[in-house]
């Protein structure tokens, strides 16, 4: 039976952000979204076979394939691309990459994201690790340069680099030799948008250092444009419905769906749970959203949370949320109200510096980014004494 392909192409926006690197004058990019909205997919099935058609060289590295030691990774990565341009065949380029596809589509976006850099043993980086990376780069820029292509760096994941200090000789050695070929264009994607946000746009960031939170100077500071990676358009819901039509005469409106896509931040993966759902079950959309519903609550570990949560600091998110200030006289009344005391300034900073050591939210430059998918809806049904949806 031949495969549906459900991946909703964005040929137009990755041609944007290839000549985006490929022609101004500033060669980086970094890619801010939540977790699930579709980044790899984006990258490695639209933007990646762009690149190599307008003559770039795309090379894959996944900071999440080796969290233990990424710098293995890179060096393993490298290696084969190094291998794949001296066969000089375009298909063994074209093979890792769709091994990076296959990785995608069987793990379905289901890695997990929980790694806390704090308690596991990290290997450190050698310096013979970080000087083997530089060469390996600078063979990359040379064998591209004889087979007249342009190196296109996309590291996936990139945060990652940032939560240990353990990981900062690998954010110098690829910022240095970044700087030194100015041939590379390299895009940049993570998952977590202030921690992204925090590693190019601050010139120092907070760091675990053994268990404590210290503060480092940021290689990679300056050195990228950051954009908002867009959510799947209004077309893409239309999409969906047409191949729900074809192939499972499946008559949905497309109303219905769109609403459902906003109701789950517009993550193309929650919504192709949702398709699993219909299609498998035939149910109504409603119902099929009561399983994804509660599929995020336990993905989320959100049930979990609100367990955990102090009374106090599931006020001052929602708070955040809505108002997006905190504290403001009238966010202070609100809290007082609510928690039948008053509440002062000082335990309102607590509970902000406790959700950001959850990784529930992050601040940076005035703007406030929530990392947890579901969580203010949930705790919005929580505080009106509703059943949880
Ligand atoms: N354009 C798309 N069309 C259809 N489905 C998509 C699309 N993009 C992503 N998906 C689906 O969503 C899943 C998750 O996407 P992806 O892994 O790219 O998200 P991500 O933003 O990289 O997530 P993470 O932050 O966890 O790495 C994919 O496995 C795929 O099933
Ligand atoms: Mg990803």
């Amino acid at each position: 039976m031949k495969q549906i392909n459900w991946h909703y192409q964005r040929p137009e926006l990755a041609e944007q952000y290839v000549k985006a690197v490929g022609l101004s004058p500033i060669s980086r990019i970094a890619l801010l979204g939540v977790r699930r909205i579709g980044k790899t997919a984006f990258l490695l099935k639209d933007l990646a076979p762009i690149a190599e058609k307008l003559e770039f060289l795309p090379v894959y590295l996944n900071m999440w394939d080796n969290k233990e030691s990424p710098q293995e990774h890179i060096v393993l990565t490298l290696e084969r691309y190094i291998a794949a341009l001296k066969s000089k065949t375009s298909q063994s380029i074209r093979q890792l990459l769709s091994s990076e596809v296959k990785k995608l589509d069987i793990n379905l976006g289901v890695i997990k994201a929980s790694f806390d850099t704090s308690t596991s043993s990290l290997s450190s980086v050698t310096a013979s690790e970080i000087s083997q990376i530089s060469e390996q780069i600078k063979e990359i820029v040379r064998l591209c340069d004889i087979s007249d292509k342009r190196p296109l760096f996309i590291i996936d994941e990139v945060q990652h680099l940032n939560t240990s200090e353990a990981f900062l000789p690998i954010q110098s050695c690829l910022r240095t030799n970044f700087d030194t070929f100015d041939e590379i264009c390299v895009i940049y994607a993570g998952s977590s948008r202030g921690g992204v946000a925090a590693m190019f746009n601050q010139k120092e960031s907070e760091l675990i250092s053994n268990n404590k939170v210290i503060k480092r100077e940021m290689p990679f500071y300056n050195s990228a444009i950051l954009r908002e990676f867009p959510t799947l358009d209004e077309n893409s819901v239309e999409f969906f419905c047409s191949l729900l039509q074809e192939y499972f005469q499946l008559d949905y409106s497309v109303d219905a769906l769109e609403s459902a896509f906003k109701e789950l931040e517009y993550s193309p993966f929650w919504f192709r749970v949702l398709l699993t759902e219909v299609t498998t079950n035939r149910t109504d959309i409603e119902s099929a959203m009561e399983i994804v519903r509660a599929r995020i609550r336990i993905d989320g570990g959100l049930d979990q949370l609100l367990r955990d949560l102090k009374p106090l600091d599931k006020l001052v998110y929602v708070r955040m949320y809505e108002a997006e200030s905190k504290y403001s006289s009238e966010d202070l009344k609100f809290y007082s109200e609510h928690m039948g005391k008053e509440i002062k300034k000082s335990s309102v900073q607590s509970s902000v510096k406790r959700l950001k050591k959850k990784e529930l939210l992050t601040e940076h430059e005035g703007g406030i980014f929530f990392e947890k998918a579901g969580l203010y809806k949930s705790l919005k049904s929580l505080m009106e004494g509703g059943k949880r949806t």
